[in-house]
């Protein structure tokens, strides 16, 4: 299976130096074996994309909104993203559903909204540190699910407990395969065969040392990277890790 590894730029860097890391990225992913998707800032997304045209890497939002056009202020439309030149758009991210009030409601319009405009969401979900600890990770996952999905959702999902990210945390390795192995059950229950084929990231402190343990899991189709994203380095080693799986090392 061919990994996906997304970098998640977050609000971080201005065009020029966000540029040269999608240079950096680009010259060393190059006949990698493994599909790369960068997710810079909306500011951003136009120099990326010129930096990396050509070079087979995706580019993708942070966020959308649900309509196509309209007095929103501050917000951007899945068609602007695409005429900056994304192919992808990162969807309800656990710091949207936090800063924003983003509710799965919320988030399935904009899937919607995205897919009608011919960009491949990739939508986050993930439980709490108290969630967790109250043994309600799959429940709150399991509707995180059904309420953020459209029935004929076309992206790709990520898994990002919500205590892992930027924390240095992570979950067990068993706990993160029962945790996917959970999802894709519930992916054919409310997506019918269409379940099958969405490849499920893992998201949540991923770097170059836990990399290549969490990608060789079964059901994990790549990584959603924030913080070593970044880091030119840090993200082709973990690249370098899913191309590695991806040409045979790999579990499924
Ligand atoms: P992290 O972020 O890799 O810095 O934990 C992941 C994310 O928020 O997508």
């Amino acid at each position: 299976m061919r990994r996906l590894i997304a970098g998640n730029w977050k609000m971080h860097m201005l065009r020029g130096e966000a540029a040269r890391l999608a240079q950096d990225v680009s010259a060393g992913v190059a006949n990698l074996g493994c599909d790369v998707v960068l997710c810079p800032p909306a500011t951003a997304l136009a120099s990326v994309a010129a930096a990396v045209a050509g070079g087979g890497i995706g580019i993708g939002g942070q966020d959308c909104h649900a309509e196509p056009s309209g007095a929103h202020t501050g917000d951007i439309s899945a068609a602007q993203l695409r005429d900056a030149g994304a192919e992808w758009v990162i969807l309800g991210h656990s710091e949207r559903r936090r800063d924003h009030a983003e509710t799965d409601d919320a988030v399935r319009s904009k899937v919607l909204a995205a897919q009608a405009a011919g960009l491949r969401p990739i939508v986050c979900v993930g439980e709490t540190a108290d969630q967790r600890i109250g043994g309600r990770d799959t429940e709150v996952v399991g509707w995180q699910i059904v309420g953020s999905l459209p029935k004929d959702f076309t992206g790709v999902l990520a898994y990002e407990p919500v205590w892992a990210i930027g924390t240095g945390q992570l979950p067990e390795m068993g706990e993160i395969a029962a945790m996917h192995r959970f999802i894709r059950d519930e992916l054919l229950r409310e997506l019918g065969g269409g379940g099958a084929s969405i490849p499920i990231l893992y998201g949540g402190s991923v770097n170059p040392d836990n990399a290549s343990a969490v990608l060789r899991l079964p059901e994990v189709g790549g990584a959603l990277v924030g913080g070593a994203s970044l880091v030119a380095a840090e993200f082709l080693a973990i690249a370098r890790a899913a191309a590695a799986l991806s040409n045979g090392g790999g579990a499924a």
